[in-house]
């Protein structure tokens, strides 16, 4: 293909999207990365291990003391994700769920929390089985309609949290109009947007008015399937302050070995997000033709029923896909188990593609009621779509629906 076709192809996969955010991968490459701040002009920040640094005098120190408390590899890190948010700061923390606790201990006894109805399974256990107990008042309302969030918010509330595009049945939500409803009814409530799907190439939620930008840095962040992290970046002076306050009171910081592999992720994810989204629309377009297929979820594509609200948000789509195979659980299994390019597994926003049963892997842990009524069915099935080349991806997805669904003889 001469590159002028290339370039074709490229513009008409992102036609409609929002425009993609300046100098971002100049400052994915760049931003707290100087060299200047060693004394080795080291070009690439070196990994601190180091868990004590040493004082001048009593209380007088170069910028750390203890590793928990700051590190010299982690602020690489956290300068970095904070100009890809378009944030003032980030703090880079042990997990996702690490940062979700996190926030969440900004709350005290009696406060309440509006949670979109349909996101990844261990937000909802931690909320559902943990935060409810521990004397919060966690309500689920299906944000996709901003009405539903301001007849869920009450006096209390303190933290609205959504999940855009949700995992896994991929619901968009309008950000900028949850975060109008939330701050007309209380200018303190703070919004939080898991962004673990989108990354932040595809998706700026500050700039659409929330006020925490969380995400699973385990995903497409890191991008290679070899960190555990959560990250989360902010504007607001007062959350910063408390929740580096909490970063270090609670201890659930990430190993500098984590951070230097993540802040290396970073400067790769332009291109890592470009071609997930190229790779994903082919196969998404692929499946949505497909007899075999019931229903393909993809925001990328005109049948998904927020496309419109993706395409005004968003610079693009990540790799994401959720397929309704026909038939019943054998049948979903069955295409699980025979694809031999996508590995059978949990995680996703790897370079690898992946493909897992919510019902039986990832939301397992989500109540059975609760399931049915979000659409988790047997049938349904989570892709990750990866790195590779997009014929051979098409090829799995095609020879494993046949072993799923044999022709008769
Ligand atoms: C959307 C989303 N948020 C949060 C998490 C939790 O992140 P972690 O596994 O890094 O703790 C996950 C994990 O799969 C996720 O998919």
């Amino acid at each position: 293909m001469d590159q002028n076709h290339k370039q074709d192809e490229q513009s008409d996969l992102f036609a409609g999207f929002s425009t993609a955010y300046k100098s971002f991968a100049t400052e994915a490459i760049h931003v707290g990365q100087e060299p200047e701040q060693w004394k080795s002009m080291a070009v690439v920040p070196p990994i601190s291990l180091s868990t004590t640094f040493k004082q001048f005098g009593p209380g007088k120190h170069a910028g750390f003391e203890y590793s928990r408390s700051g590190n010299p590899t982690r602020n690489c890190l956290e300068k970095a994700v904070a100009a890809l948010d378009g944030a003032k700061y980030c703090i880079a923390v042990a997990s996702g769920l690490a940062a979700t606790v996190t926030i969440t201990h900004m709350l005290k006894v009696g406060d309440g929390i509006v949670c979109m109805d349909d996101v990844y399974g261990g937000t909802n256990r931690y909320f559902q089985r943990i935060v409810s107990e521990s004397g919060l008042e966690v309500t689920f309302a299906d944000c996709t309609k901003p009405e539903l969030l301001k007849a869920a918010l009450k006096a209390n509330t303190k933290l609205v949290w959504i999940e855009t595009p949700t995992n896994p049945t991929m619901k968009v939500v309008d950000i900028q109009a949850c975060s109008d409803v939330a701050h007309e009814y209380n200018k303190d409530i703070v919004v939080v947007v898991d962004n673990t799907f989108m990354s932040a190439f595809f998706q700026r939620p500050l700039a659409l008015g929330a006020d925490i930008c969380m995400y699973s840095a385990t995903k497409y962040m890191n991008g290679h399937s070899d960190v555990v992290m959560g990250l989360a970046s902010m504007n607001r002076d007062d959350l910063y302050e408390r929740l580096k306050f909490l970063q270090n009171a609670l201890g659930c910081v990430p190993s500098p070995f984590d951070c230097f592999l993540c802040n290396r992720g970073l400067k790769t994810l332009h291109l890592r997000m470009e071609r997930h989204f190229k790779n994903a629309m082919a196969a998404a377009k692929f499946l949505e033709a497909d007899p075999r297929v019931e229903r393909v979820i993809f925001p990328g594509l005109p049948s998904h029923p927020q496309h419109e609200v993706m395409k005004k948000q968003c610079t693009g789509c990540p790799g994401m896909i959720t397929i309704y195979i026909k038939g019943t659980l054998e049948h979903a299994s069955t295409f699980l188990s025979n694809l031999k390019l996508f590995a059978i597994a949990e995680s996703l926003g790897g370079y690898e593609s992946l493909a897992e049963h919510p019902a039986i892997m990832t939301h397992a842990s989500v109540p059975e009621k609760e399931r049915i009524v979000l659409g988790i069915s047997d049938t349904l099935i989570r892709l990750s779509v990866g790195l590779e080349d997009e014929d051979d991806i098409i090829n799995d997805l095609e020879q494993a629906l046949a072993a799923a669904h044999p022709k008769k003889k």
